[in-house]
């Protein structure tokens, strides 16, 4: 099992450069805090808010918490400064850099040339990691290169509203951020996108996470879009406000009940096992080793649950 194999149902977003709101989101239930430094920072501010970042980091506020960074684009005037700070600063106290805009595999060597030159500089073996953000045509396309482009890397993260820009989608919400998508296309006009973060992040042993739910007072689309999510295989999905973390929370983990069907496909595969049976018959349904791969999962979780 790897060492970054957590629970990671909530990653809330969090804006840099507001220092209560950062605060306050070192004592709320999502699993991974992630300060923002990218698009809720307006660019007069993104000095400003990268030190705010660096001090939050090292307040003490985030103990026991597990904490990411969003850094600027490739190509900006602020990544090199936001990696080399937070590389130089941070170090052991946030488990990665999410690259937002990943267009191309070189967007991740960059990021990792820069993390892995200044980590040299010590004797920390801490690493930090690296999340692409899949959130354009030319990502998409790259995407494989991508998933592969360093062993950094641990997750690829939709980011749902860009995409929508890059590829000329329709705006039909006010947000852009998950609204109305099954509204307007028979489906979700988001499948095939989605999909292939998924299989391309699994494939390459990362976390396939969601893109954020744009409004907050909607709390049944926003169960609605972490159930279509959980169908498809993320991990988690980021959120924008606390009040989706506890929805969130609990569509991404299973349930009492699914944990005790598990346990009962699990056991009477078992005892199928025990009779040299391959397969098995639970309540007039054959199960087989898929089925109990798939039962195996939702335990898994469920374990992982306990640390919470
Ligand atoms: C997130 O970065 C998005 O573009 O939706
Ligand atoms: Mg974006």
């Amino acid at each position: 099992m790897n060492t970054w194999r957590k629970l990671r149902r909530t990653i809330l977003s969090v804006p840099a450069n507001n220092m209560k709101m950062i605060e306050k989101s070192a004592g709320l239930s999502a699993d991974i805090i992630m300060l923002d430094l990218e698009d809720s920072v307006p660019l007069s501010q993104k000095d400003e808010a990268r030190a705010t970042a660096v001090k939050a980091v090292n307040s003490g506020i985030f103990s026991g918490k597990t904490v990411s960074v969003r850094v600027n684009p490739t190509g900006t005037a602020q990544i090199y400064k936001d990696i080399i700070a937070l590389a130089q600063e941070c170090r052991g106290k946030i488990e990665s850099v999410i690259i937002p805009k990943t267009d191309r595999a070189a967007d991740i060597h960059f990021a990792e040339g820069l993390l892995r030159s200044v980590m040299a500089e010590s004797a920390s073996d801490e690493l930090i990691y690296i999340e692409p953000s899949i959130e354009s045509a030319e990502g998409l396309e790259n995407i494989s290169e991508i998933a592969s482009a360093s062993a950094l890397n641990i997750s690829l993260v939709f980011g749902i509203a860009d995409f929508t820009a890059s590829t000329g989608g329709r705006l039909t919400s006010l947000s852009g951020h998950g609204e109305n998508d099954e509204s307007v296309y028979p489906g979700h006009r988001f499948h095939y996108v989605m999909s292939r973060i998924v299989s391309t992040a699994r494939a390459n042993g990362l976390y396939p996470i969601d893109a954020p739910f744009g409004n907050f007072r909607d709390t049944e689309g926003l169960k609605k879009s972490c159930l279509t999510a959980t169908a498809l295989g993320f991990e988690g999905k980021w959120v924008i406000h606390p009040d989706q973390i506890e929805t969130v929370n609990s569509v991404f983990a299973p349930s009492q009940e699914e944990i005790e069907r598990a346990g009962a496909i699990i056991q009477a595969y078992e005892n199928a096992g025990s009779n040299k049976a391959g397969s098995a018959q639970i309540e007039g349904r054959m199960i087989d080793g898929a089925t109990l791969r798939l039962a195996k999962l939702v335990h898994e979780k469920a374990e992982l649950m306990k640390n919470v």
